[in-house]
């Protein structure tokens, strides 16, 4: 490139076929001192000016290679949900010669991508392939993410589907793209901030598919406070001990949120699997920052399943989606 027309160029979106342009600016933006910057120090997975080329198609990264204030904030969230996933998603590929993951609620599929990305780039691919799965009931943004699987030639491990969790499942997946059959089921299923009860339909279907971890950042949990509304106007709800928490509209809203989040982690070892809740970044970073992680250790427990029967009858007997989801799948 000649001196003149750098100065243009930096002010261009990177063209296409050249993606080696936008990486020497990015190799000369991205000094030592400027990734610190962005990692806190820390050893991230993900980082410029190596992986410029993926940070600019999803958004983090200027033209000029920067990365805005706000584009900060996702980059450190996506670095530490990759941090977290890492270790069942490479325990999971010693084990299998297929990988599949599905991100149910994807939006524009941040983790998918990113996902997709590690396995392709930064792991040795000899034990076989990978399928990363997305779904989401906005239109628009389905399209979008297919676009961006083609621009970052990541197609071949992706597929993209206008669908919701309420009636997903991996079976139809199959039935509907018979050359996806080697991917016989998804061994990680994950949900970030998939709104309200998405979450539970989330978890549920990777109980049901038989998925090996389970990871979900819950968001907006309303399904339980809406149900102790209507039971603080009950006389059974106006007696209960937690009646002062049915009839404080803002607490109970966020109480209920927590209460639920501590009924999914019990239902998820009631269903056989370890479950942890951790917060996966600061909460500068983003107040929706939990994360369920559940990894497949066994069979039904019914110690697991008598504690949260005793718990959700503490809390006003209100059952959330995700117990008649795993009732369904016979697990309990
Ligand atoms: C807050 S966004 C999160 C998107 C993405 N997972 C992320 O973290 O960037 C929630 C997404 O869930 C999708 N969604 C909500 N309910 C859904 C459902 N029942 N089935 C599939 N997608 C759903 C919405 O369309 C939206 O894209």
């Amino acid at each position: 490139m000649s001196k003149g027309s750098k100065t243009s160029k930096m002010t261009q979106p990177p063209q296409p076929g050249k993606p080696a342009d936008f990486s020497s600016i990015a190799e000369k933006h991205w000094t030592p001192e400027r990734i610190t910057k962005i990692t806190s120090g820390r050893k991230y997975e993900i980082v410029p000016p190596g992986d410029a080329p993926f940070l600019r198609a999803i958004g983090l990264l200027a033209s000029d290679a920067s990365m805005p204030a706000d584009a900060v904030r996702k980059y450190v969230q996506i670095n530490h949900m990759l941090g977290l996933v890492k270790a069942p998603l490479m325990d999971l590929r010693q084990r299998h010669k297929s990988l599949a993951i599905l991100d149910a609620g994807c939006g524009s599929s941040f983790l998918t991508f990113l996902v997709a990305w590690y396995l392709k780039h930064k792991v040795d691919l000899e034990f076989g392939d990978f399928l990363c799965v997305g779904i989401d009931t906005n239109k628009a943004l389905i399209e979008k993410s297919r676009a961006l699987a083609d621009k970052l030639e990541l197609q071949k491990h992706m597929h993209f589907e206008v669908a919701s969790t309420r009636d997903f499942t991996w079976e139809g997946l199959l039935e509907r793209r018979p050359a996806l059959a080697p991917f016989k089921r998804p061994q990680m299923v994950v949900a970030l901030h998939a709104c309200d009860t998405a979450t539970d339909e989330a978890l549920g279907l990777g109980i049901a598919a038989g998925a090996d971890v389970l990871a979900a950042s819950p968001c907006c949990q309303a399904e339980l406070a809406a149900m102790w509304r209507e039971l603080a106007q009950t006389p059974e709800g106006r007696a209960h001990p937690m009646a002062p928490a049915f009839h404080a509209p803002e607490l109970r809203r966020t109480i209920a949120a927590e209460m639920t989040d501590m009924m999914r982690v019990m239902l998820l070892r009631t269903a056989g699997y370890e479950t942890t809740a951790t917060e996966f970044v600061e909460s500068r970073h983003s107040p929706k920052n939990r994360l369920i992680l559940a990894i497949k250790r066994g069979r039904y427990s019914m110690d697991a399943a008598e504690s949260y029967q005793k718990f959700k009858a503490h809390l006003g007997g209100c059952a959330i989606r995700l117990e008649s989801l795993i009732s369904s799948a016979g697990a309990l």
